[in-house]
């Protein structure tokens, strides 16, 4: 059964690597001893830009998280090309559908936040079985756990990527695969760089630094645990949510009168 993930010489690749949380993590098991890191993400530049700065031990890879064949041809070219893959954060997301959103909205958030997560399973798992084992850990979001109130799509799509890590962290226990959960609230990153003094995501409380992410994610890898959150204020939320719904739904609800009267 997988336990506690050992970061020194290890290899990991981390998605959304090119900035953001994804850029802190992959710093972070640099810093922890990890023998190898793949900083992946659709755009080349920044990736490389990135594996650049974090040193040699830093490998770019290009690539779209909900491209199925491309999933599948850069796990075979990085276990080919660099080493047998022990950590795959899943972390790569993206910001789009105000509101109730368009279908085309919904359609890129269910790829990225969901489905790239299962293209990655359906590529690596039996790979990872086969050596005995390995870690995947899924970015969601505390949206995923409780709501964003501006966004339907990420909202629902995040609800998806917490319910799948869960799922695969049942089903793939037995062939060692231990699986995490990152569901931060507000982070500094390029996401939320336009997040009005009003964004529904500031009621949770203050915006926290990448890499104080990241440290909650070394925490996490080292003890083993499913849910990562970085702000511990959501495992509050959470529980609130879980005891009492319609209590949970009415505190909702006059947050977001609160925040639609001060847009006004
Ligand atoms: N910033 C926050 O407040 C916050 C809160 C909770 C969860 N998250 C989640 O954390 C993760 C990282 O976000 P961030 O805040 O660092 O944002 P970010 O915009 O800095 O980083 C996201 C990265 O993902 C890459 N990316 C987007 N679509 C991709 C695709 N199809 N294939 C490959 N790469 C792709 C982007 O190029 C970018 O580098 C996301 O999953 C996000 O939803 C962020």
């Amino acid at each position: 059964m997988p336990g506690p993930f050992s970061t020194p010489g290890s290899t990991a690749v981390v998605t959304g690597g090119a900035g953001g949380i994804g850029r802190a993590i992959a710093e972070r098991l640099l810093a922890d001893g990890a023998a190898h890191v793949v900083v992946a993400d659709l755009d080349a530049a920044r990736a490389e830009a990135a594996a650049a700065e974090l040193g040699d031990r830093a490998v770019a890879e290009a690539f779209d998280v909900a491209d199925e064949r491309a999933v599948a041809e850069a796990v075979a070219r990085i276990e080919e090309e660099v080493a047998p893959v022990d950590l795959w954060c899943s972390n790569a997301g993206v910001a789009a559908g105000a509101g109730l959103g368009e279908d085309r909205e919904w359609e890129l958030s269910w790829q990225v936040h969901v489905m790239a997560h299962v293209y990655t399973a359906r590529a690596l798992f039996p790979r990872m079985a086969e050596r005995g084992g390995g870690h995947f850990m899924v970015t969601a979001s505390a949206a995923g756990l409780l709501t964003n109130l501006d966004t339907a799509p990420y909202t629902v799509t995040k609800h998806g990527a917490v319910a799948l890590a869960e799922w695969l962290s049942i089903r793939h226990a037995e062939e060692g695969i231990g699986v995490s959960c990152l569901c931060p609230q507000g982070v500094n990153t390029a996401m939320t760089a336009g997040d009005s003094a009003t964004a529904s995501t500031r009621l949770g409380g203050a915006y926290l630094e990448p890499a104080e992410v990241a440290d909650s994610v070394a925490a996490a890898l080292r003890d083993g645990s499913f849910l990562i959150l970085p702000h511990p204020e959501a495992a509050v939320f959470e529980q609130r949510r879980a005891t009492d719904r319609d209590r949970w739904l009415a505190g909702m609800r006059r947050a977001w009168a609160k925040i639609s009267a001060a847009r006004t």
